[in-house]
């Protein structure tokens, strides 16, 4: 079984996660998601409007998505790499080069992000409407 692993905090899932989590699973069998803890966020400055419990449950609902694991650390990737036995790690090309350092362990994958859409938009829109 040829098995994926991406990353992020997918918060206020929205068509362009979808769109990834779709293409990410058919670059093998597998996707694992490991998904950003609330607590590495908030060392990323990264403020989700959904905590990992609700980003989680997201999440299990989507067909693409096989599995999910925490994401604590910005270090945690060879061990994950290495424990889940992953073929394929991949992201967004707004990362593109950020993670060629795991190309010894499996193929590593930058997929064309999905224009004009991001949580960042969907809560500003929100925030709006409120
Ligand atoms: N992604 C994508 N297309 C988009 C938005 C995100 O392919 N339009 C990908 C990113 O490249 C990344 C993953 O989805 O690999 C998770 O990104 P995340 O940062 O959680 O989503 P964003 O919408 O970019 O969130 P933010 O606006 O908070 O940066």
């Amino acid at each position: 079984m040829k098995k994926v692993i991406t990353y992020g905090t997918f918060d206020t899932l929205h068509y362009g996660h979808i769109l990834l989590f779709k293409r990410a699973r058919a670059l093998g069998d597998h996707l694992t998601v490991a998904l950003s803890t609330d607590a590495f966020n908030a060392r990323k400055d990264k403020a989700a409007h959904f905590s990992y419990d609700e980003r989680a449950e997201f999440l299990r609902a989507i067909t693409y998505v096989d599995a999910i694991i925490p994401e604590n650390t910005w270090d945690q990737k060879r061990d994950d790499v290495v424990q889940h036995g992953i073929d394929v790690f991949t992201m967004g090309d707004d990362w593109a080069g950020e993670f060629d350092f795991l190309s010894d362990l499996c193929k590593v994958i930058y997929l064309p992000r999905t224009p004009r859409i991001s949580s960042t938009a969907v809560r500003n829109i929100q925030s709006a409407a409120e």
